[in-house]
């Protein structure tokens, strides 16, 4: 596995991966794809990662960028590993990457928002284990019953 940057032709690979999560509704789902999109040109503030294979098939992604208005704060947008890939390093090497990258940007912290349903208790175990600190939680926020819950990782 190793590390690169964002090609046009990993666009449907990373649909498959995204889809294949299971994680997300097609609402959620058509928002990452434009993020793909919007990524592809590098004028649109979107900074992406990408883990592939020794044959350069995408396995894993992540999408962050500097929050507007902000003095160093970076978001971390959305991180998928392919689910056949999944507990075995992947995910926290993007994550490593993506701070690597806002710290040599000049970064403090990276944000991290994500559900507090029960379905997402294994995002949750993932941010945790990554040294991610949780900050709030806002009942009710995506749906009643589907909290927001922010995660932050200083830089
Ligand atoms: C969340 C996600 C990115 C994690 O990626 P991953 O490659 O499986 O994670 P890693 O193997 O790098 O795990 C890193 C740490 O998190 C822990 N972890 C990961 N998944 C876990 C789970 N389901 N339960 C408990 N711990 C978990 C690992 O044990 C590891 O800790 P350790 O190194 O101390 O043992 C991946 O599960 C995923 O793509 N999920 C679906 C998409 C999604 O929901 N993305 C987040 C919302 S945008």
């Amino acid at each position: 596995m190793h590390l690169r940057e964002l090609r046009a032709s990993d666009r449907e690979v990373l649909a498959t991966l995204i889809r294949g999560s299971a994680a997300f509704r097609e609402d959620e789902i058509e928002v990452a794809l434009e993020l793909i999109d919007a990524g592809l040109d590098s004028r649109s503030g979107y900074l992406f990662v990408v883990a592939a294979d020794e044959h350069e098939r995408a396995l894993g992604y992540a999408c962050y960028g500097l929050t507007p208005l902000t003095d160093g704060v970076y978001d971390l947008y959305w991180i998928v590993v392919d689910a056949a890939r999944q507990r075995s390093g992947v995910g926290r090497q993007l994550l490593e990457a993506v701070k690597r990258d806002a710290r040599a940007r000049h970064g403090r912290c990276v944000i991290i928002e994500t559900s507090g349903k029960p379905s997402y208790a294994s995002q949750r175990a993932f941010y945790e284990r990554c040294g991610c600190e949780m900050l709030a939680r806002y009942p009710d926020f995506y749906r009643v019953g589907d909290d927001k819950l922010v995660y932050m990782v200083r830089l």
